[in-house]
């Protein structure tokens, strides 16, 4: 991650960092931002437009192996990923992904599967059902956070047909695909605000 400092405007809610200008931010002060990691975080947002602009090979590896720092239980790390450039196959995937139209405009796909017998072979039903869709969870959002630390956009989908999904991609058996990533440059007018519940509704401190 770049740990330049990151120039804060006072006007008004306009964070330059990272190489990028990013609007409508939460911002309250400079210190906000003294930790690279906390800016990361509040300014990823789920992108649904992207540039005509290539993500290589190389970028999209780099993606993985975010994901494959994740923690996940006991070690078990029953994750799989599918690298998905192909145009004619990225169509088939949107067909089945609830229609969402606007995940073409990405230049890669990241379908992240489960093979939840991984975690349930050491830890029963609570790896099975519990662990096993935890694990993958934290690597997507490692996935998330590296493209953006990227310059790259991404969205978290859930929406799509698993049975069709699969069919699709020819998944083995014991995949349960639990996400689609587009991946991509953002396009310029792709960032929504941030919309969060109050962390004081969010949080209860035990002293
Ligand atoms: C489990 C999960 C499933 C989601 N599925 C979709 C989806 O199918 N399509 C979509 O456009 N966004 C999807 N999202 C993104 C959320 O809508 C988004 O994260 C939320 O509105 C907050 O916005 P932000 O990501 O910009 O902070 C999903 C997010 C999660 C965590």
């Amino acid at each position: 991650m770049n740990n330049n400092p990151i120039e804060v405007s006072n006007s008004k809610d306009l964070v330059k960092g990272f190489g990028e200008v990013i609007e409508y931010m939460d911002v309250k002060s400079p210190n906000d931002f003294s930790n690279g990691f906390i800016y990361l975080a509040k300014s990823r947002r789920s992108i649904r437009g992207f540039k005509d602009k290539d993500v290589t090979k190389e970028q999209l590896m780099r993606l993985i192996e975010a994901a494959q720092s994740a923690p996940s239980g006991g070690n078990c790390q029953p994750w799989h990923f599918y690298v998905i450039k192909d145009k004619k196959l990225q169509a088939e995937i949107k067909e089945k992904s609830c229609h969402q139209d606007w995940i073409l405009t990405a230049s890669a796909f990241i379908v992240v599967c489960t093979d939840a017998e991984r975690s349930a072979s050491r830890y029963g039903d609570r790896g099975k059902n519990l662990y096993s869709i935890q694990d993958t969870a934290a690597a997507i959002q490692n996935i998330l956070l590296c493209a953006k630390s990227m310059g790259l956009g991404t969205t978290w989908c859930g929406a799509f047909d698993e049975e069709k999904l699969s069919e699709v991609l020819n998944l083995p058996k014991e995949y349960r695909p639990v996400g689609l990533i587009p991946v991509g440059y953002p396009a310029e007018d792709s960032y929504p605000p941030q919309n969060r519940r109050p962390v004081d509704e969010i949080v209860t401190f035990i002293e």
